[in-house]
């Protein structure tokens, strides 16, 4: 029951055709609380339109709007206010989502089309940041509200495992490296080289020559070159999976830049034929003023290539892979100014999907308002946060239900939760100052407030034991029930909004809005009570531990039943 649609087709009849119902749907508003009824239409806007008074249009209105289907339609000042039937309308609400279970809100909007998600994309040889988490878990979300939304995503891992960094590293292990050292703790002992290599190479530009080289060897097949890649990826490549599984994130493809080496010749040879490369300073670019946008650098002097020219062989590959009814790169904003650029050279080409690529970009993440990077050494381990959260919430729960059975279980759900949640409530083009203790709060607006409502819901079900659940008619009375039911028939637009603005914060605000009016609902309605409203009570707790379940799952967070 759709009860905008029905809102808005009484005022249209009454209005006989002065607005269209498009116009009227724009302006219908939600009173912030019930008492002001469900749904409420200003008329300031069309006190111009008919040169009358707000009020007397209101007035007017109300007397000859179909009333039918309403509990009642009030005038107050310039609005009419409309009260949905509580009684049908809860009926037909908690039905919809018990029939539906975790189905609820799915849409068949995508019909199946797929769309490849660039996301997480770490660079080999360096520590997974905060950064790189934003891209894994805001990418993991929208990935799993396109499905909802019937569309087919491909999670796309583009590792960052080629370039002229690796000419550096190559170069840093064969002066100061040691095969030990690597074994025993790859990624740490990877970026001490790296970073020796920025600090030396101030005084000693010979070192950016030597790399130069090694980069040039790999890139042609040389074959101590490419063992200590293949060796750095790995080593790199496990520690990843670690922090992956710990978020139990996973993907389609781990096709990273080097997997578009041998597709870049094609690359170059596209552009020549479409006249599109030109030379600067010994250089390969194209111009792309009529953009705005400043050249793209596409081959250097040297006749390396570079980020984008590995880009637009992934875009092609993905073009011809998949037939992409989306495109989507979930990277940071700083990566804004490039994404146009790279999107300007494939429309330049004539790339089928170049239109539809997305870039989604997110905020930084600056530590006590310091930006991060891996050069100066200022980094923090994921993987060392998720372990701690993890181990904050085993505390927790050793406190707060020390006899929970599964303790450990519940502890990694709760702590890496806290995490996830944490950063997906945020609109993703905020920037997030992280403060590990904030994050980690277990009240207020967290993942495990909206974890432990569910519990909550869950706990009340079994109380409850075999007591039948009905959504017969049974209108509940309690007036913060109704703001539950009217919160859970919320869900299919939210699911939709999420999904139109690649915007997860939509999907975890929304929980926290459920599980909020749910623990109003809670604390002042005895649930368990036996009366002739039980079997209602307890269809709409089960309804919000299904909705909350499937909200927290959208993000990729997991809901414990007991915790
Ligand atoms: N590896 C890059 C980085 O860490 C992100 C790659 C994003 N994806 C892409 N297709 N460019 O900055």
């Amino acid at each position: 029951m759709d009860y905008k649609q029905i809102v808005t087709a009484a005022l249209s009849d009454a209005l006989a055709g002065q607005l269209t119902r498009d116009e009227i749907a724009s302006k219908l508003e939600r009173p912030k609380t019930s008492d002001k009824g469900d749904m409420a239409f200003p008329t300031f806007t069309l006190a111009k339109l008919l040169h009358q008074a707000p009020q007397q249009i209101a007035q007017d209105l109300a007397e000859k709007l179909d009333k039918t289907s309403f509990e009642k339609v009030e005038v107050v000042g310039p609005y009419l206010n409309f009260f949905f039937d509580k009684g049908a309308y809860s009926a037909e609400t908690l039905q919809t989502v018990l029939t539906a279970g975790a189905d609820y809100g799915q849409n068949d909007d995508g019909q199946g089309g797929n769309v490849p998600i660039d996301m997480s994309s770490p660079n080999i040889a360096k520590p997974m940041s905060m950064g790189h988490l934003r891209s894994t878990v805001i990418g993991n979300s929208i990935a799993e509200i396109l499905t909802k939304n019937g569309y087919h995503p491909i999670k796309d891992n583009h590792l960052g495992d080629w370039g002229t960094q690796f000419g550096k590293l190559i170069t840093a292990y064969k002066l100061w490296g040691n095969e030990a050292d690597v074994k025993a703790d790859p990624i740490n002992k990877l970026v001490e080289y790296y970073v020796r290599f920025h600090k030396e190479d101030v005084d000693k530009p010979e070192l950016d020559d030597t790399a130069r080289e090694w980069f040039r060897k790999l890139e042609n097949g040389d074959e101590e070159a490419h063992e200590l890649w293949q060796w750095f990826r790995d080593a790199s490549l496990q520690e990843f999976n670690d922090v992956y599984e710990k978020l139990g994130v996973t993907f389609d493809t781990f096709n990273g830049e080097a997997f578009y080496n041998d597709k870049l010749e094609e690359v170059v040879q596209i552009l020549k034929d479409k006249n599109l490369l030109v030379e600067s300073q010994g250089a390969q670019v194209v111009d792309l003023s009529k953009y705005n946008l400043n050249p793209a650098l596409i081959l250097k002097s040297d006749g390396a290539s570079l980020y984008i020219t590995r880009d637009i062989a992934t875009a092609l590959y993905r073009d011809r892979t998949y037939h992409p009814a989306k495109n989507l790169y979930v990277v940071g904003s700083e990566q804004t100014y490039y994404f146009k650029q790279l999107k300007a050279v494939l429309q330049e080409m004539g790339v089928p999907s170049a239109d539809d690529l997305e870039h989604i970009p997110f905020g930084l993440i600056t530590v006590d308002g310091k930006k991060l990077s891996t050069r100066s050494g200022r980094i923090i381990l994921l993987a060392k946060v998720l372990d701690e959260s993890v181990k904050l919430a085993a505390e927790e729960i050793n406190e707060k239900n020390p006899d929970l059975a599964n303790k450990d279980e519940v502890a990694q759900q709760v702590g890496v939760g806290a995490i996830v949640f944490g950063d997906l409530k945020n609109e993703r083009t905020n920037n997030i100052d992280f403060v590990l203790a904030d994050q980690l709060k277990f009240e207020g607006e967290t993942g495990p407030y909206v974890q432990y409502s569910h519990a909550r819901a869950e706990s009340i079900l079994r109380k409850a034991g075999k007591v039948t659940i009905t959504t017969d008619g049974n209108q509940i009375s309690d007036p913060e029930a109704w703001d539950t039911i009217k919160t859970l028939a919320d869900f299919p637009a939210m699911v939709k909004m999420a999904c139109d603005e690649f915007e997860p914060s939509v999907i975890a605000k929304y929980a926290i809005r459920l599980a909020k009016t749910f623990n109003k609902y809670y604390a002042h309605s005895k649930i368990l009570t036996e009366d002739a409203e039980l079997p209602a009570r307890l269809a709409l707790v089960k309804a919000v531990s299904t909705v909350l379940k499937e909200s927290l799952r959208l993000l990729g967070v997991q809901a414990p039943d007991e915790m």
